[in-house]
């Protein structure tokens, strides 16, 4: 049977929530990216690597690229990120554009995944960003459905994480794992 290993990175617990899910499912063992060791993971087939979304982006796509580069482990990756927006295809192909810088035609497994904000968890910086965000956000006074969601999502912690949201991920792990 193929060896399957979760690594994720979570500041506030919605990654970590999505990751234990994963590994539950999959009965495969779960690390956290800063604690990994080369030789926790050496033995995997595949790595499913989550982290949260900051401005746009997954956080630390280049620690764990570092890590895996250095143990000498070279292996199929899955990603999934998870964040505060609702799924939508564009806001997904943005992630993924942003975070990767793919060339043109390139893809890879990537999954996304909502979850929510929740503030009394977030570290000093990610807790002076927000505020920030809803600043900039408060001042625009924009009218649009987006920005009554965005104004009202960044009012007060919220988690929708959901169990089902993470069916279509492990379908890809089995796929990939089948032979
Ligand atoms: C400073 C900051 C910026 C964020 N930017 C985004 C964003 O651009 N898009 C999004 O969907 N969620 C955004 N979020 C929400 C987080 O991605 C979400 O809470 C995520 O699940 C956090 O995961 P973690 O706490 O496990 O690291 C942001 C949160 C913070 C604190």
């Amino acid at each position: 049977m193929a060896e399957i290993v979760i690594i994720y990175t979570s500041e506030t617990g919605m990654t970590k929530q999505y990751a234990k899910w994963i590994s539950q499912e999959l009965d495969s063992d779960c690390l956290i990216l800063e604690e990994a060791r080369a030789e926790d993971f050496l033995h995997a087939d595949l790595i499913v690597f989550g982290a949260g979304i900051r401005g746009g982006r997954m956080r630390k796509l280049r620690s764990f690229h570092y890590k895996v580069k250095k143990s000498g482990w070279s292996g199929p990756v899955i990603y999934f990120a998870t964040g505060g927006a609702p799924y939508d295809e564009q806001t997904v192909s943005d992630i993924i554009a942003s975070s990767f810088h793919l060339p043109d035609g390139y893809s890879l497994p990537f999954f996304y995944f909502e979850s929510g904000v929740n503030f009394e968890k977030m570290k000093g910086r990610s807790r002076a960003m927000m505020k920030m965000y809803k600043f900039i956000i408060s001042v625009r006074k924009e009218k649009s459905e987006a920005a009554v969601g965005t104004r009202q999502a960044l009012s007060k912690s919220y988690d929708h994480s959901r169990l089902d949201y993470i069916r279509p991920l492990i379908k890809e792990v089995q796929k990939m794992t089948s032979t």
